[in-house]
């Protein structure tokens, strides 16, 4: 009885886990046929459970547990299941499990909540499928308009309006998609932490004070696609020298930024033609620069393409830069921030104060609601990977946790 609850988190977290790709790690990508089922799989558990479920046209999935009071804005909580490349099974889906878990106890044992709770699974938290992330958070929070969807594209160049329309997502009611300041009391999202903090400060719970924000850039070279024998050194113009020296550029761009924060990623490389014997003549890359403070950013990223384009230019290599996403940082809501530790005390349980250098949807919610983020312990900081590892008595833990502050938050007036 006293592991029911553990239990049932690692059984619903395991179940979802079977909705994957065949192969290394789970791998879900957004709209994908694993991820569509996951979905059905999801929406049908909520119903399950007592909640109302509804899906609104960018495909954010909502089980909501109505209140006593239907005239108060909701409390939400919620989180993603779309996965990168080979990751593992915590990264998102913890969060849902979570909020799903919370919002059943909250039912089964009839405890009082004002306003309705509701858990929501946001489409597309990855930059993995779009190239840019938080798509559904993105849209709620208006940084995503009904126009712009024919524009975002997938790396097969299919348009995430073509890709809403055939999964059976209705875009003409598309404006209510989004929400505004004053539609949501609070959000409070659990997630594993992604860093080693936690673990090696030997804590059981993060309270996260603010949230990194990246930029998404994919950079193209262009030089002179060649024969590998009979191009000599002095006469190439190849195009994945200079992207190699261009990462470099990052790295050291990177490291010299002011903020301790700032981080620098090139994740995605695309060789053309990709043959042993022939001089790379085209390259898209991606890069991926995240910081806290968004000015601090902006300035690592100016260096950045400064020496990128000096370098482009003494290989003879044209670049061409597109701007995928600047997305701002943001700090989580002081009074959610302070029931959290407040809950945290009074239950005795270990936790610090940090800083999330993965984004989040919180990061969007943000915009329009006051928000805090529960985080729980990565092992040996590994994400994104199938080495992703947390124990299920620590999301036990923060399952609680989050159960508290939602029925604490949900009885404000
Ligand atoms: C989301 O997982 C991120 O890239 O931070
Ligand atoms: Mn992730
Ligand atoms: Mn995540």
């Amino acid at each position: 009885m006293l592991k029911y609850k553990q239990l049932k988190i690692e059984s619903l977290i395991r179940r979802i886990d079977t909705f994957k790709t065949i192969g290394h790690g789970t791998t879900r990508l957004p709209f994908s046929k694993e991820e569509m089922e996951a979905r059905k799989f999801i929406a049908k558990y909520m119903e399950n459970i007592g909640l109302t479920v509804t899906e609104d046209s960018i495909g954010n999935l909502c089980g909501c547990l109505p209140g006593t009071e239907p005239s108060l804005t909701p409390v939400w909580t919620g989180s993603h299941i779309d996965t990168v490349l080979e990751a593992g099974m915590f990264d998102g889906v913890a969060g849902v499990v979570a909020g799903l878990e919370a919002v059943r106890i909250i039912k089964e044992n009839g405890i009082l909540h004002k306003r309705d709770i509701c858990v929501w699974i946001y489409t597309s938290e990855e930059s993995t499928k779009f190239q840019m992330g938080c798509i559904g958070s993105r849209a709620m929070a208006g940084y995503l308009t009904r126009d712009e969807l024919s524009s975002v594209k997938d790396q097969d160049g299919i348009s995430l309006e073509n890709l809403l329309i055939e999964n059976g997502f209705h875009l003409d009611s598309y404006d209510s998609v989004l929400k505004r300041k004053g539609d949501v009391y609070a959000a409070v999202e659990l997630h594993i932490e992604q860093s080693p903090n936690l673990e090696r400060n030997q804590k059981q719970i993060g309270i996260v004070d603010a949230i990194c924000a990246p930029s998404n850039l994919m950079i193209t070279l262009e030089g002179e696609q060649s024969h590998a024998g009979g191009t000599s050194m002095e006469m190439r113009k190849d195009a994945f020298m200079a992207a190699s020296e261009i990462c470099l550029a990052l790295e050291r761009c990177a490291k010299c930024g002011t903020s301790p924060y700032t981080t620098g990623t090139a994740g995605f490389v695309e060789l053309t033609p990709n043959a042993v014997n022939v001089i790379p003549g085209k390259v898209k890359m991606s890069i991926d620069v995240r910081d806290c403070d968004y000015k601090s950013k902006n300035k690592v990223i100016e260096e950045f393409l400064f020496e990128a384009d000096l370098i482009a230019k003494r290989r003879k290599v044209t670049m061409v830069v597109e701007e995928k996403c600047n997305d701002m940082p943001m700090k989580c809501n002081a009074k959610i921030t302070s029931i959290l530790h407040e809950i945290c005390e009074k239950n005795d349980v270990s936790y610090m104060h940090t800083i999330s250098g993965a984004y989040h949807d919180s990061l969007f919610i943000g915009t329009f609601a006051p928000v805090g983020m529960i985080f729980v312990p990565s092992k040996n900081g590994i994400s994104h990977s199938p080495a992703e590892w947390t124990d299920f008595s620590d999301i036990e833990v923060g399952t609680n946790l989050l159960t508290d502050a939602l029925i604490q938050l949900s009885n404000e007036i």
